[in-house]
């Protein structure tokens, strides 16, 4: 591509972040997951530097006036914070050709340490981003594609469900690879979510329970053809509003994850409060090991759910849920 053909000068875009309220590591191995995408959003802007290099500016990551030519993109060390963007920017090199160096921006409206999935947020608000400032006309699945590649060539795992939340919002029923996003017309969640303290490694835990399906194949197997299930009637009890039994299924979800060894004392511990302090039910959120949990509960109960994760040790989220998925605004 050469760079008359690139009109825009700078481009900002915005992405939200995401939990996922049932189906996680089944998900991995080709079950479906409900995932909704939240309010906290990760902003991208990017700009053309007229200079064979690609600049990333990340104050909240510790990231300042990173550095690198086009030709390494990808190659040598880089830190984790920038290995995303990095990454993706190669794949969109790779693929439309880059004429110049950009200079990209970012800035999170939540910590990186919530598991709210900021590294699939700033991942898709990049592509984004880059579309718009090449102005390469792409299809929401080649988007996803690219940015799913990217992901890829960081983590090596991963069902891509965060980037479908970073790329459509709303609440979605979706299947590994986006072969299937279905966006579910879900008004409202009443839920409440709590930060255990605790920042989990997403790959290590993937990892860890493919250890364990490789040594129990027919346990694990098992337990994800159940979560499985449980990925269906909760898509059924979120359709019809059905709270009381949504609690129910993410208590038997998180039972599941309790046997696939990825819970921990301390999300159990608040688990335990939310139930104790009304709530119909609740589970962790995302790969386990850390992060946070959610808790569904009757909307007059939720200050006392609030308070007793509070209680527990928990650190609660003010998240709006079925977010819009990435923005763009044109400069
Ligand atoms: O830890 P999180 O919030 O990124 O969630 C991981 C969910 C997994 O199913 C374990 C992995 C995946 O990519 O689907």
């Amino acid at each position: 591509m050469s760079s008359k053909t690139a009109q825009r000068q700078q481009v900002t875009t915005s992405s939200p972040g995401k939990l996922i309220l049932f189906g996680e590591h089944a998900v991995v191995y080709g079950g479906p997951c409900i995932v909704t995408a939240v309010e906290q959003r990760v902003h991208v802007t990017a700009q053309f530097n007229g200079v064979g290099t690609l600049i990333v500016n990340a104050p909240q990551m510790g990231i300042k006036n990173y550095r690198k030519e086009l030709e390494y993109l990808g190659s040598q060390e880089m830190p984790k914070q920038v290995s995303f963007i990095e990454a993706l920017v190669k794949r969109f090199a790779q693929k439309y050709g880059l004429a110049q160096g950009l200079d990209i921006q970012t800035k999170s409206d939540f910590s990186h340490t919530f598991g709210f999935g900021s590294s699939s947020a700033v991942t898709v608000a990049t592509v984004k981003a880059l579309s718009e400032l090449y102005q390469v006309s792409l299809s929401d699945k080649e988007l996803f594609d690219l940015a799913y590649r990217a992901v890829l060539d960081i983590q090596g795992v991963g069902s891509g469900f965060d980037l479908a939340a970073a790329l459509w919002g709303g609440t979605t029923y979706f299947v590994r690879g986006a072969k299937k996003v279905q966006p579910l017309a879900i008004s409202h969640l009443p839920v409440v979510v709590a930060y255990s303290g605790v920042k989990a490694d997403t790959p290590t835990l993937v990892r860890q329970v493919a250890e364990l399906k490789r040594r129990r194949p027919q346990v694990v197997n098992s337990i994800f053809s159940k979560i499985s299930q449980l990925v269906e009637d909760g898509k059924k009890a979120l359709q019809k509003q059905r709270w009381f039994q949504v609690g129910e299924l993410m208590l038997e979800n998180q039972k599941l994850l309790e046997k696939l060894e990825v819970s921990t004392l301390k999300l159990e511990k608040l688990v335990q409060a939310a139930v104790a302090a009304g709530a119909y039910g609740a589970k962790l959120s995302g790969a386990g090991g850390g992060d946070c949990m959610v808790a569904v509960c009757p909307p007059a109960r939720k200050h006392l759910v609030a308070r007793s994760l509070a209680k527990a040790g928990g650190t609660i989220m003010e998240v709006k849920l079925n977010a819009k998925g990435v923005l763009c605004q044109k400069n």
